[in-house]
């Protein structure tokens, strides 16, 4: 199976076979398949975090779970549930609109409501694990059917239980096929960020709603994110590093400019795009992959790039930044 149409950077790569995943009990009749049963899975869902630079010796399942409802209203929250295969955005467009707000500022980021769970998708103050409420999961070798709580689910920046392939770690081991996420009421909005309040301040809206903090966001997004429709790309590529005040007086004696933020736990974070800007990256290439004219942390396909190529762009991405500043960029997508 080719599987240049299933990966947002449009890498070329290839499966031993496809199997696309429509309902839960579809898992099961995956393992319970003699042929199937026993090879390596793969769990895909909308390919938008993912860097294909091999072929996968593995069964894909294509997570493809549709279905989008309110299961429970409460007096301090709405309860939502989605498919694991329902496009991220769609999730986030809906329940605003339905007037089950709370998941706005995470409007327009690529994938599928399944993966956002795994990587802890975040933007603009706001974190999947902000609003999680539980997932259902798979067992890929029992078929088991388990509901997890968030609390087990051990969040972290751009990071869960899903991510993780040390002790308790999911990664491999099981599918996610249902998400529910608990929204609060009374509604909050999550201001605060930069770009949000120069919205505001060029509109003289003081008070937004939900649709209204939900339509800067997407104009925010579409302003310096590429589509992945348009050009291949998996969001940033790089995580923002995380480091302590100390390492942050060094980073900041190499360069005063450097942009950073204080995280409520005393730690600093560095904004790793203002760092491959300052080296000069933007506009770069290796091949047909480049870094992004307009936003240095997301690296793109202009056509017919392959993984090596971005590979070895990543790779001298690290080394010129870790040269300047002396800090290791970590790569946020999977690399396969
Ligand atoms: N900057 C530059 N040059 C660049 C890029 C950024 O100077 O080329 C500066 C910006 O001016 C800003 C700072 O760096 O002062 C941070 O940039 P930005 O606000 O664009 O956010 P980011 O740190 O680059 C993170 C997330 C994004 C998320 C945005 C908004 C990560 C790895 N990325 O990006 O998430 O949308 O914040 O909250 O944490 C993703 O994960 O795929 C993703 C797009």
């Amino acid at each position: 199976v080719n599987l240049k149409p299933f990966n947002t950077f449009g890498l070329p790569a290839t499966a031993r076979s496809l199997v696309r995943i429509r309902e839960t009990a579809d898992v099961r009749r995956v393992l319970d398949d003699p042929e199937l049963g026993r090879a390596p899975k793969f769990v895909l869902g909308g390919g938008s975090n993912l860097v294909l630079t091999q072929d996968i010796a593995a069964v894909v399942l294509k997570i493809e779970i549709p279905g989008l409802r309110l299961v429970e209203e409460r007096a301090n929250a709405w309860v939502i549930e989605a498919g694991a295969g329902v496009p991220w955005h769609e999730v986030v467009r809906w329940s605003v609109e339905q007037g089950y707000p709370g998941l706005e500022n995470l409007a327009l980021i690529p994938g599928t409501a399944g993966a956002a769970p795994v990587q802890n998708i975040g933007a603009y103050g706001l974190e999947a694990q902000d609003r999680l409420e539980s997932v259902e999961v798979v067992d890929l070798v029992t078929g088991r059917v388990a509901h997890l709580p968030a609390s087990v689910c051990r969040f972290g920046y751009r990071d869960s239980v899903f991510k993780q392939t040390g002790f308790g770690g999911l990664a491999g081991k099981s599918v996610i096929t249902r998400v529910r996420f608990a929204l609060p009421k009374p509604w909050k909005p999550v201001l605060g960020y930069l770009e949000l309040e120069r919205k505001m301040s060029e509109t003289g809206i003081t008070a937004p709603t939900a649709q209204q903090i939900f339509d800067w966001i997407c104009a925010i997004r579409r302003a310096k994110l590429p589509d992945p429709a348009v050009i291949g790309n998996a969001g940033s590529f790089f995580k923002n590093p995380v480091v302590t005040p100390e390492q942050c007086r060094d980073i900041i004696g190499r360069d005063p400019a450097v942009v950073h933020y204080l995280m409520p736990d005393g730690q600093i974070k560095l904004a790793a795009g203002w760092m491959i800007d300052a080296c000069g990256w933007k506009g770069k290439a290796v091949g047909g992959a480049a870094v992004y004219e307009r936003q240095a942390l997301v690296l793109v396909n202009r056509g017919e790039a392959r993984g090596a190529e971005v590979l070895t762009l990543a790779r001298a991405i690290q080394e010129s930044v870790y040269g300047r500043f002396g800090i290791r960029l970590e790569p946020e997508p999977v690399l396969l």
